[in-house]
């Protein structure tokens, strides 16, 4: 396997809150800037096609991420068969939780618990997305999300940001430039961020915890997301005859690559 089981300060317990919401509404703001929205909405849209469900559990939501504009995208377009959406996340923010859940959007709520997304059997029913979350997960909990999915018979949609084509060697020999890039990209682009506070100002400009934190862990990221080949090693003996699997690029409209995508869905419908 490529992927390298590399830690990110994100997933430690003790990661303090404040940072790790800097970090997630860097990566929503990252989100934006590469349209990501456009994307998961033409995918959704396209699996919708083939199966139905009028709900989407998004695990690993972080600061929301896009799903909440892709539902609102959705929803605009297919007014007949409006979506809901639940975001959830091991460490959910408490105040966003709260400012989510008292909005007036009807269609988009944020679980107050934290739910561990290895564990589907806790999660309620519908299309399940993990977006930038699953190389969080190391092999065998990937292969045990995959394998609930095939065996609740429900759909599934895995996006990741960035593709891990870079070899290892050329990673570590280009690691000090890439962490600086981010570094630096992370004093540029916190002022365009949602809810900036002061201990985020404090801890970015003062003591650059979260640039080093952020530069660390999207380095890290790359090295752990699954290549093809990976997830298909993954998939070797989750595959049934009755549940398809779809693993691909994934396009903008203009045609221009971004990122890649593993659905999974029950053949037949449901
Ligand atoms: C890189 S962030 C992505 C956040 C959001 N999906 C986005 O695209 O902006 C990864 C998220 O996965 C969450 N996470 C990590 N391990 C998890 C697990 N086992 N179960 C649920 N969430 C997890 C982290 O807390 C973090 O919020």
């Amino acid at each position: 396997m490529k992927r390298k089981e590399l830690f990110e300060f994100e997933d430690f317990s003790w990661f303090p809150t404040s940072f790790r919401v800097a970090m997630t509404n860097l990566i929503l703001l990252l989100h934006k800037i590469m349209g990501t929205t456009e994307v998961l909405s033409n995918l959704i849209i396209d699996l919708r096609k083939t199966i139905h469900f009028d709900s989407i559990v998004d695990l690993g939501s972080g600061s929301g991420g896009p799903m909440p504009s892709v539902v609102e995208h959705i929803n605009e377009v297919q007014k007949e068969d409006k979506l809901r959406l639940l975001l959830t996340d091991l460490h959910p923010n408490p105040k966003l939780v709260k400012k989510i859940n008292t909005d007036d959007n009807e269609f988009v709520t944020y679980h107050e618990d934290s739910i561990n997304a290895t564990n589907l059997s806790e999660v309620p029913k519908g299309l399940k997305t993990m977006i930038a979350s699953f190389h969080h997960m190391n092999p065998e909990i990937a292969k045990n999300i995959l394998k609930s999915a095939s065996k609740n018979n429900e759909p599934i949609l895995i996006y990741e940001i960035a593709k891990n084509n870079v070899p290892f060697v050329a990673w570590i020999l280009l690691l000090p430039i890439s962490l600086l890039i981010l570094f630096v990209m992370t004093w540029v682009m916190t002022p365009f961020t949602k809810s900036i506070t002061l201990t985020q100002l404090l801890f970015t400009y003062i003591i650059p915890i979260i640039p080093l934190a952020y530069a660390w862990d999207g380095q890290a990221s790359l090295m752990r997301t699954y290549t093809f080949e990976d997830i298909e090693l993954l998939l070797s003996d989750v595959k049934t005859s009755n549940y398809n699997w779809e693993i691909n690029d994934a396009f903008k409209a203009n045609g221009k690559k971004q990122g890649y995508y593993i659905k999974g869905y029950p053949l037949g419908g449901k």
